[in-house]
């Protein structure tokens, strides 16, 4: 098996490379490709650009691995690596116009399954702060040379939390409902637009706590290495709500338990 630590630098190269070319892109205009789950899930060429990039760098570097991609679907390998890419997380806010998306690869062992997988290493960049936030599997989070760790508690004020919002909106009365449920325990909340940066940022300390409801494997395979490496925990994979939606929670060890029990339906 190869050493995490190689995988982590070839997905640091992959990202660097792909995020200057959605950035590139998006200077040039963005147009909507197509709408995917529901009219608010979209895609843009340059998210299957991206990904075609992504793609063949990997295969190029590592041939026998197998890929699991956002717009381009999932291909077995016979390595025992898995990549699980996203593109462009954060695609509406990029189709807008706001700086808050990123590059999102994750490389994995085991079945390439939510749950089952093992994380060795996972790289979010976001091409326009410059930040790439990246970790391998026992050696820590790190953003510029310096390493991450989870906040240990949150303020006195409240916790800083971050959620996301279904597309499909017969989910969103549900959704409101469980903001309301949490924010006795906030001191204020985020949207961001991108699960893949709310997960570094919890690893970075900035947010004390993440949930939704709803993510894909490629959303949170990268991020959620970053903040268990960071000491952070996740949890609530395997909670699967009537919608299908599987919830993810992220949160420090002095919050965690808290914020799962009022994230859980
Ligand atoms: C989305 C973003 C968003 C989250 C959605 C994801 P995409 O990914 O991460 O923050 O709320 O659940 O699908 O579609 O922009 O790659
Ligand atoms: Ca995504």
């Amino acid at each position: 098996m190869p050493q995490p630590a190689d995988l982590e630098s070839l997905a640091i190269d992959i990202a660097r490379e792909a995020g200057e070319l959605a950035r590139r892109r998006r200077r040039e205009g963005v147009s909507i490709a197509a709408t995917k789950s529901a009219i608010a899930d979209i895609v843009t060429e340059a998210d299957r650009e991206v990904e075609n990039l992504i793609r063949e760098r990997l295969s190029a570097a590592r041939p026998g691995d197998g890929f699991l991609g956002e717009e381009s679907g999932a291909e077995q390998g016979e390595s025992g690596v898995t990549w699980v890419v996203d593109p462009i997380d954060g695609t509406v806010n990029y189709a807008y116009g706001i700086p808050s998306y990123a590059v999102s690869i994750a490389a994995v062992t085991g079945a390439p399954v939510v749950g089952e997988w093992r994380a060795e290493a996972g790289v979010v960049f976001n091409p326009v702060s410059g930040e790439l936030f990246h970790a391998a599997r026992g050696a820590g989070t790190w953003l510029d040379g310096e390493r991450l760790a989870v906040s240990a508690e949150p303020a006195e004020a409240g916790a800083m939390l971050a959620t996301g919002l279904g597309y499909d909106p017969a989910t969103h009365e549900g959704d409101l409902a469980r903001i309301a449920r949490i924010m006795p325990m906030a001191r204020d909340i985020r949207r961001i637009g991108a699960a893949s940066l709310d997960l570094a940022f919890v690893a970075a300390g900035r947010i004390d706590g993440y949930y939704e409801r709803g993510l894909q494997a490629w959303d949170h395979a990268a991020g959620a290495l970053l903040v268990t490496e960071a000491g952070g925990r996740i949890g609530g994979l395997d909670d699967i709500d009537g919608f299908g939606r599987r919830l993810i929670v992220a949160a420090g060890p002095g919050l965690f338990d808290e914020l799962f029990r009022a994230a859980r339906d």
